[in-house]
């Protein structure tokens, strides 16, 4: 006989744990930066700073805070060394997007200690969103990477477009497990695989940490990174959590999507991807309460509504807490 699971306190899912899975997870809060750099408003710098000091307080342990990306492509994140004067002294929570020198030196100058690069798996993509082709995008992120480590940051990789493509379609797995490889060869600590056009299903999450296994790439080393287009993040997360994939990155209030790809939405939302490891007896360490509340933060300064379904329904909830 199976013990009845005790009633959740108000607002949280019961428990139910399930074997083969991680114990601990973390998620990585991107809404700041993939979130705010989407959007058509421009946020002022100071609720920028509320909202990525709410995300940390909630318990996340990285809150990517911004770009120091061309302000002509990005003018969304045009005040990232404001964004990161309001965030210090400690800046090692709060990594940073770079896409080449300049921006790391940007980043350098405005005291940042943890910085990403990004690639595209796909040619069209690494020419709309770096104008450059894929291969001088890779070899201009191995570079950046060297010069970081040289300065004594950490550094994450991004690969975007592993799931297929809006112009190219079917993107070989072995190809992005190849571009990780190089990613991590030159010295990232994580890289994390993009399904920047939310396309990807269960079986294809399997397909692709297998061909990076198969290139001897630990599980350790990789992290999720899913766009909600097709409803299908949170099946994928699960599908990582079964390939013992143990970093998810995600947006609060499922803001955001890509100005390069006109069919990503906003990434997996914060609530809902807490809501599910919650009810699975995760540990993560987050509030997904004080999520909740820095998500709807964020919608209410950008006059939208929340995209997280957690949100939405603890928002009717009338035992919610607080
Ligand atoms: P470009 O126009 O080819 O750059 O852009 P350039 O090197 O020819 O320089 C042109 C001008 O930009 C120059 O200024 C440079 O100084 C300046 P000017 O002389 O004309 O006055 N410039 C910069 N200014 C500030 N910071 C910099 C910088 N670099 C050059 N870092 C570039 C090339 C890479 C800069 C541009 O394409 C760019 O900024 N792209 C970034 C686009 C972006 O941010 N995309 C979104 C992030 S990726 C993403 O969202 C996917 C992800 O979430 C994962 C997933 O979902 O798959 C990570
Ligand atoms: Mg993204």
């Amino acid at each position: 006989m199976t013990t009845a699971p005790a009633n959740p306190p108000p607002g949280l899912p019961t428990i139910h744990p399930e074997t083969g899975l991680p114990g601990r997870v973390t998620v990585y809060e991107v809404g700041a930066r993939d979130g705010l750099q989407a959007e058509q408003a421009v946020v002022p710098t100071a609720e920028k700073i509320k909202f990525i000091g709410r995300l940390r307080s909630a318990g996340l342990q990285i809150v990517e805070a911004t770009s120091f990306v061309s302000p002509r492509w990005v003018p969304q994140l045009a005040d990232a060394e404001a964004v990161l004067a309001g965030l210090g002294p400690d800046l090692a929570p709060y990594p940073v997007l770079v896409p080449n020198q300049r921006g790391l030196d940007r980043a350098l100058d405005a005291g940042a200690r943890s910085v990403a690069v990004f690639v595209s798996a796909t040619e069209t993509f690494a020419q709309r969103n770096l104008n450059m082709t894929r291969s001088a995008a890779i070899d201009a992120a191995l570079q950046v990477t060297t010069a970081a480590l040289e300065n004594g940051l950490t550094v994450r990789g991004y690969v975007s477009m592993c799931f297929g493509d809006p112009w190219e379609g079917h993107v070989a797995p072995g190809a992005v497990a190849e571009v990780s490889g190089s990613l991590i060869d030159a010295g990232c600590y994580q890289v994390s695989l993009g399904d920047t056009i939310g396309v990807g299903t269960t079986g294809h999450v399997g397909r692709i940490i297998d061909a990076h296994l198969s290139l001897g790439i630990p599980a350790d080393t990789l992290a999720l990174h899913f766009h909600d287009t097709y409803g299908q993040a949170l099946a994928n997360v699960h599908a990582g959590l079964r390939a013992g994939i143990t970093t998810y990155d995600a947006s609060a209030g499922g803001i955001g999507g890509c100005p390069f790809a006109g069919s990503a939405t906003g990434n997996l939302a914060t609530e809902d991807l807490l809501w599910m490891l919650t009810g699975l007896g995760i540990a993560t360490g987050v509030d997904m309460h004080a999520v909740v509340a820095a998500g709807a933060a964020m919608t209410r300064v950008l006059g939208k509504r929340t995209q997280s379904r957690v949100a939405a329904a603890l928002s009717c909830d009338v035992n919610r807490p607080g």
